[in-house]
């Protein structure tokens, strides 16, 4: 399938600006939201899975069984990225396809499809940015506790050797865990995610275990060779609902140090922050941080990708139950939305990205950063003449470009833009429910179309900005 790359007229027009030389121009999916092929070439099942076929946990009984038959239709895909003039492709590995079991034998016919996937993006130009592990974990692990097991941050390491070994030579960048703030509070505190587990301790557990996974696999990529290594995180953009209230301020710190600085600063720092570590012990003896593991998970990295959507305001609100998944943050409210809306129903808010950006660049300096998610969903589909008018994520990816930019002229690191995401697809809790995608996928046909926001991406990235 080829895909021809027209101007569109539906564009805002405020005034011009340009990135920097090398800016790099991307956009990214991940293995279960895309791929399908569910039971193929040896897969083993992932905890997604069968979270999916559990009846409740996913929009209408969705599952990534087909999602959008990339792993079939991958070099349309590719021919499709090259035509928007996509300079590189951040793309997640099925653990399961690889290591069925978790930790068993490889499954050579697996890393076969990411090997063909790599090549053919090299030959159209596009750099392949692997992330291992984009939440599709092998469910035998799960049988086993999941990230609730040190073990399983060990089997990530092996893992993520055996990928580089196949995929080294071609491969340059490698992120380690995608948002592993969702995998823990999400799959064990809320669990509204899988493995869909409520229950707090599993949650802190679970995010110490990633943590170490990280630290782990970065130790052994090192080791192998690798040229650059990241961590991608959804840093929560959060802030007191009133500024001046004390209490406010101090629920926002609360969230500040469950949702970023858990991660954030045994990864630069090379320790949990007192304040943090103070409020998990008034919930559990934190016996599985073991000494020697924040060092772990210090080990050097080469860039940190940032995934933003929407920003939370938070206000002290004694009594009130807290969300699970901030474990133990009974006492704090998180606003509802305000103003324009997504149809995630997440606020718009492109200036809250530029704050958080900048407070990266001022509190954890040194790493250069990279937007590896950034996109809205809109239920746009194809007119009378095929074409799907999307104007509404124009306006949310152009105004968040502008907000990058202002990150870059107030002298923070940015290095590239990742949009999140090329294509519609399996949107995890919701389903096939939230079109994310540029190209719009037609799910009975599999018919992929041009949104004409992907036509003016495709403008963006050939004048390195905004006109
Ligand atoms: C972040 C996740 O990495 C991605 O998988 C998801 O589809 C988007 N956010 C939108 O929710």
């Amino acid at each position: 399938m080829t895909a021809t790359v027209t101007s569109t007229s539906a564009q805002p027009a405020p005034a011009g600006i340009t990135f920097p030389d090398g800016f790099v121009w991307g956009a990214a999916t991940a293995s279960y939201q895309i791929e399908g092929a569910a039971r193929e070439d040896g897969r083993g099942p992932s905890i997604w899975d069968t979270f999916s076929r559990t009846p409740g946990r996913v929009f209408a009984g969705h599952t990534g069984d087909i999602a959008c038959d990339h792993y079939h239709r991958y070099a349309d895909d590719v021919a499709l990225m090259a035509d928007l003039g996509l300079a590189s492709y951040r793309f997640s590995i099925a653990w399961p396809r690889v290591r069925p079991d978790g930790t068993g034998p490889v499954n050579v016919r697996g890393l076969d499809f990411y090997d063909r996937l790599t090549d053919e993006l090299l030959g159209k130009g596009i750099d392949p940015v692997v992330t291992l592990y984009h939440w599709d974990l092998p469910q035998t692990l799960e049988d086993r506790g999941g990230w609730t097991n040190r073990e399983t941050a060990e089997a990530f390491a092996d893992y993520a050797e055996i990928v580089h070994r196949r995929l080294g030579d071609r491969v340059a960048t490698w992120t380690t865990l995608n948002e592993p703030w969702c995998s823990a509070y999400l799959g064990y505190g809320s669990g509204i995610h899988a493995p869909g587990v409520q229950d707090p301790v599993a949650a802190l557990t679970a995010a110490h275990h990633l943590n170490l996974a990280h630290g782990l696999a970065t130790r052994a990529l090192r080791a192998a060779g690798a040229k650059s290594i990241s961590i991608t995180l959804n840093p929560c953009a959060v802030a007191p609902l009133d500024p001046d209230s004390a209490a406010d301020r101090a629920a926002a710190h609360l969230i500040d140090g469950l949702a970023n600085r858990i991660f954030l600063d045994p990864l630069f720092k090379g320790h949990y922050p007192a304040d943090v570590l103070a409020h998990i012990a008034r919930i559990a003896d934190p016996v599985w941080i073991h000494d020697g593991d924040e060092a772990i998970i210090n080990a050097p990295i080469d860039v940190l990708g940032i995934n933003y959507y929407t920003p939370a305001y938070v206000s002290a609100a004694p009594g009130h139950p807290g969300p699970l998944d901030y474990p133990g943050s009974h006492g704090v409210k998180f606003r509802a939305p305000v103003g324009p809306v997504t149809d995630m129903n997440w606020q718009i808010e492109p200036a809250a990205l530029t704050r958080l950006l900048t407070r990266l660049h001022r509190d954890y300096p040194g790493v250069p950063l990279m937007i590896t998610e950034n996109g809205a969903a809109y239920p746009d589909g194809p007119a009378e003449n095929g074409e799907v008018h999307d104007l509404r994520r124009i306006e949310y990816v152009d105004s968040h470009l502008r907000a990058c930019h202002d990150a870059l002229a107030a002298g923070v690191d940015l290095r590239g833009y990742f949009a999140w995401s090329l294509m519609d697809n399996f949107e995890w809790a919701e389903g096939y429910a939230k079109r994310f995608g540029m190209v719009h996928v037609d799910y009975t046909t599999q018919q992929r179309v041009l949104k004409d926001s992907a036509k003016w991406y495709s403008e963006v990235i050939r004048r390195n900005g905004l006109g």
